[in-house]
C-alpha cells in the first residue's frame, strides 16, 4: 500500500463555512486519502474570539494572529473571512509567500479577482475560488474545465439562495417579504448586510465572475443592470401563479451582437421552464454552449457544509496537482446593450381601479398592446387598489416611456412592479 502525502491546510476564519471544512475534512479525511493519496490536516485556524464554542474544532489550533496561520508552514492557506478586508490583505500576504489560496469570497473577486489572479499566475501559485459562486455546485470547474472547448452563448441562473428562498416561502407559504427574510437570516444564507441579496449586488457579484471565466475577459461590475425584489408582493406571486407562471430572481449573461448583455433581475418564468422548479436556497445554472447545446446545473448554493464541498475540492485538486493556473485575460470583454423584445407583467398602485382605462391608453399610445388586464379594488383601508397589465412583447426603451407616461397621469399610489416574463 503506497503511504499517504500530507497536506496542510492553514485556514483563516472559523464561522459557518470554516466550522463547516473543519467538519467534512475530519467526516471524509480517509476517503480522500484513498481517493487522492492526501492526507489533510489543519496547522492552526484563525478566529476573533478564541473563547467561541465551535463544536468540533481542536481549540489547541487556534490563534488570533493571521501570521501564525500564513507564515506557520502550512501547504495551501484557505480564506473564509469574507468582505474585502482583512481577507485581501492576508490573501496577497499568502501569495507573496508563494503559498496557494483557496477562498470562498465573491466579494472579494468580483472588486479585485483579476489582480489577486495574476498575482497568483506570477508567483505560480494556485487560486481557487469554486465556492464563490453556487457553492456545492461545481459551476467554476465546469466552465473552466468541462466545458473549455465550447463558446459560451448565455448562461442563466438563480445565484442568490435567499432570494431564491424568500420567493419560494412567499409562493408555497403565503409568508410575507419580510418575514420570509427574517427566515432566510436564521438559516445563515442571508448576506451579514441582507441588501446585497434581496437588491441583486450578491447575485450580480456571482454573475460577474462566471461570466468572467466564460467569455475569458475583464468586465466591470457596473455594466451588470441589477434590479432587486424587494417590491414584489404576495398579490404578484399569485397573480403569476394564476397566470401559469413562477417568479424567481434571474441572473443572465447571453452573447449577442459581439458583446455580453448582463443582468439581474426579478421575472415570470413559466412553469415548464427549468429554473420555475429551484426552491428553497438551491441555486441552478443553465449554459448554453455552441458544441453541448444546453445544460442544467442545480443544488446547494448556500450553507456550511454545500461551501465547504467546494472548498474542499480546490484543496484536493490543489494537493493533487490537479489545476493548471486559472488566467484571465487582460482585455475588456465588449458589452453590449441588447434591448430585446419581452412579454411584461405591470402593476399599478391606483387610488380608483377605473384608472384601468386610462393606463392602457397610455400604454398603447406608446406602442404596446395590452394581452390582460385587470383591476383589483381594494377589499379593506389598509389594503391598496390596483390595476395589472400583461403586455405583448416590448423593448425596455419603449417600455421606460410608457411607465413614465402613467407616472405623470396622477393616478399612482405607490411604485409600479414591471417584470418581464422569460429569463
Ligand atoms: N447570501 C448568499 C446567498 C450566500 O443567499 O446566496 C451564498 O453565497
Amino acid at each position: 500500500m503506497s503511504t499517504a502525502r500530507h497536506y496542510k491546510i492553514g485556514l483563516l476564519g472559523c464561522g459557518t463555512v470554516g466550522q463547516g471544512l473543519v467538519e467534512l475534512v475530519n467526516r471524509n479525511r480517509g476517503l480522500i486519502r484513498e481517493r487522492s493519496g492526501i492526507e489533510l490536516s489543519f496547522t492552526k485556524i484563525l478566529v476573533r474570539d478564541l473563547a467561541k464554542k465551535r463544536p468540533g474544532v481542536d481549540r489547541n489550533l487556534l490563534t488570533i494572529q493571521p501570521d501564525h496561520v500564513i507564515n506557520n508552514g502550512c501547504d495551501v492557506v484557505v480564506e473564509l473571512v469574507g468582505g474585502l478586508e482583512p481577507a485581501r490583505s492576508f490573501i496577497q500576504r499568502a501569495l507573496s509567500g508563494r503559498k496557494h489560496v483557496v477562498t470562498a469570497n465573491k466579494a472579494l473577486l468580483a472588486a479585485d479577482g483579476f489582480a489577486l489572479l495574476n498575482k497568483a499566475v506570477s508567483q505560480r501559485v494556485q487560486f481557487g475560488f469554486e465556492a464563490s459562486v453556487c457553492a456545492g455546485i461545481p459551476i467554476i470547474r465546469a466552465l473552466q474545465s468541462g466545458l473549455v472547448g465550447n463558446s459560451i452563448r448565455s448562461l442563466t441562473g438563480i445565484l442568490n439562495g435567499t432570494c431564491n428562498y424568500i420567493l419560494t416561502r412567499m409562493a408555497d407559504a403565503g409568508m410575507p417579504f419580510v418575514d420570509a427574510l427574517r427566515e432566510a437570516q436564521g438559516k445563515g444564507f442571508a448576506e451579514a448586510d441582507p441588501t446585497l441579496d434581496v437588491d441583486g449586488y450578491d447575485a450580480a457579484q456571482k454573475l460577474k465572475i462566471l461570466a468572467e471565466i466564460a467569455w475569458g475577459g475583464r468586465i466591470a461590475l457596473e455594466t451588470v443592470q441589477i434590479e432587486g425584489i424587494r417590491n414584489i408582493t404576495l398579490d404578484d406571486v399569485d397573480s403569476a401563479r394564476k397566470l401559469g407562471y413562477a417568479v424567481k430572481q434571474v441572473a443572465h449573461a447571453e452573447f449577442n451582437d459581439g458583446g455580453v448583455s448582463l443582468s439581474v433581475h426579478p421575472a415570470l418564468l413559466p412553469m415548464a421552464h427549468p429554473l420555475a422548479s429551484v426552491r428553497d436556497e438551491n441555486n441552478a445554472v443553465q449554459v448554453k454552449g455552441d458544441a453541448v447545446g444546453e445544460m442544467f446545473f442545480h443544488g446547494k448554493g448556500a450553507g456550511s457544509l454545500p461551501s465547504a464541498s467546494a472548498v474542499l475540492s480546490d484543496i484536493v485538486d490543489i494537493a493533487s496537482h490537479k489545476r493548471s493556473l486559472t488566467r484571465i485575460s487582460a482585455r475588456a470583454v465588449p458589452v453590449a446593450g441588447a434591448d430585446l423584445p419581452y412579454q411584461r407583467y405591470l402593476r399599478f398602485p391606483v387610488g380608483e381601479p377605473s384608472a384601468i382605462g386610462k393606463i392602457t391608453s397610455a400604454l398603447e399610445r406608446q406602442g404596446i398592446g395590452v394581452d390582460r388586464a385587470a383591476a383589483i379594488w381594494a377589499k379593506t383601508s389598509s389594503e391598496q387598489s390596483q390595476v395589472k397589465f400583461v403586455t405583448q412583447s416590448c423593448q425596455a426603451d419603449t417600455l421606460r416611456a410608457a411607465l413614465s407616461m402613467v407616472s405623470t397621469l396622477g393616478l399612482l399610489q405607490g411604485d409600479y412592479v414591471a417584470l418581464r416574463l422569460a429569463a
